[in-house]
């Protein structure tokens, strides 16, 4: 019992030191970013390949509630998409940063719905 809780503690305490480190490398967006066509653009079709499956109207009902982006900030849309939350699996290994940050510049703009 004494060491499970040692463990634990040694765990706790390791998640706290590793993953600042993990984040440190995370971009900062801009405006002129998310404002550009482009980006939405790609964003758009990444999302249609991957995302809809779960974030669609089509979507079995229940797979994922509705996204409400508005309430978020790019970096965090960024950091969930990036890492995953809850039920949302990571994109870390499957997008390269480039298409992660255009996916947030997608689901953050106007033409976003789902
Ligand atoms: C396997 C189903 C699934 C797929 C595929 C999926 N998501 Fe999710 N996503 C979820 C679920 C479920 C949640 C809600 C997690 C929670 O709050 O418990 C979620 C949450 C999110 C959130 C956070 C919403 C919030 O308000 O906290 C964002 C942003 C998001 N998804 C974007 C995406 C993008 C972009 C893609 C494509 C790269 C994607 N998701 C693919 C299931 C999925």
């Amino acid at each position: 019992m004494k060491h499970r809780s040692l463990a634990l503690l040694i765990a706790l305490l390791a998640g706290v030191a590793i993953v600042p480190m993990a984040w440190a490398d995370d971009p900062a967006f801009t405006d002129a970013y998310l404002k550009e066509p482009a980006n939405i653009e790609l964003g758009h079709k990444l999302f249609k390949q991957q995302c809809v499956k779960c974030h669609g109207k089509g979507a079995y009902p229940g797979k994922a509630p509705k996204l409400k982006p508005r309430k978020l900030t790019p970096e965090d849309v960024y950091l969930r998409i990036t890492y995953g939350f809850r039920k949302m699996p990571p994109w870390e290994d499957v997008f390269s940063q480039d298409e992660r940050m255009a996916l947030t510049a997608y689901v953050k703009s106007d033409i976003f719905s789902n």
